[in-house]
């Protein structure tokens, strides 16, 4: 079976309003050249054999390209987000009948809980890391885990600049992820030293320019373009990495794994893993990396 995303076209994408510290209305965004760099993601995924989905875009409302945060997917239950902020809440139903229309059970989370999917919601193996502080709140992280009966890691964010989990941590594989340590407190780090095998440490400037907030399909890695130290780093692991320019989508705050939603599971969540992907486990990928500066545990 074909991976496959869920886009959308960035027809009415836009610096509107500022909710985060990377959005301001007055620097704006190009609109051509922000069409041109979402056409050349869509273009290398297709090429790489995933079946991208197209969601309609809506008018007046500029964020829908950051289909990451339309939910949470696991199996075939559908979290709908519950944005924390007014002006993407209006995307929630669009995602909603989206999911509807493919065929999703929805569990809705509880009123009073925010939560920004799968860019706070990220499985490595089979647990469930989340993030939570400016976006999603810690409730919904302990109401999913129980729902849906997965250990569930909730990591506060500490950064500003990195305020969705996806813009600081990326799984790879089961037991393999790449983070930035300053975005979260001592304690986070520390789970995530305990509970991801291989841990790759992305550099300061480095994920500055958002190279955690990267696409995984099979072993190849899509991020912004850039970052050398990781992408050598990313190559030692046995990945091929593709380097790719996101700026106007890196002035609203999102890169390229913020475009994309994985509707058959994240490459990383043990659930998806069928035997031909379980050959890739955490031993495949630790034969191919010596060397490199991961950190073992
Ligand atoms: N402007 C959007 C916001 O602030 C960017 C969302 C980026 N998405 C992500 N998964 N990190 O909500």
């Amino acid at each position: 079976m074909n991976p496959s995303i869920l886009m959308c076209p960035p027809d009415y994408f836009g610096i509107e309003y500022e909710i985060n510290p990377w959005m301001n209305v007055h620097v704006g965004s190009d609109q051509d050249t922000a069409r041109r760099q979402w056409s050349a993601l869509y273009e290398v995924l297709t090429q790489l054999g995933v079946e991208v989905d197209l969601i309609e875009p809506v008018p007046g409302l500029p964020d829908l390209v950051f289909t990451a945060n339309a939910g949470l997917i696991y199996k075939q239950i559908f979290i709908p987000s519950k944005f924390r902020f007014g002006v993407r809440q209006g995307e929630q139903v669009h995602f909603e009948r989206w999911a509807q229309a493919r065929g999703f059970t929805i569990l809705p989370l509880p009123d009073g809980m925010n939560f920004e999917g799968a860019g706070d919601a990220l499985f490595c193996g089979d647990t469930l890391f989340a993030g939570y502080r400016f976006r999603s709140d810690v409730r919904s992280h302990q109401w999913i885990g129980e729902r849906l009966e997965v250990p569930t890691l909730p990591l506060e964010l500490v950064d500003p600049r990195f305020y969705h989990l996806d813009t600081c941590f990326c799984p790879l594989a089961p037991g393999v992820a790449m983070y930035y340590p300053g975005a979260f407190d001592e304690y986070g780090r520390s789970v995530l030293r305990d509970r991801i095998g291989q841990l790759l440490e992305v550099s300061a400037e480095e994920a500055a320019s958002f190279s955690c907030n990267a696409v995984v399909v099979g072993r190849t890695v899509i991020m912004n373009q850039g970052a050398p130290k990781l992408s050598a780093s990313l190559q030692d692991l046995g990945y091929q990495v593709i380097g790719l320019s996101f700026t106007e989508f890196i002035k609203s705050g999102g890169s390229a794994k913020c475009l994309t939603l994985r509707i058959d599971g994240e490459e990383a969540a043990s659930w998806r893993l069928g035997e031909e992907a379980a050959s890739l486990t955490t031993t495949a990928l630790e034969a191919s990396c010596a060397g490199s500066m991961i950190s073992r545990r």
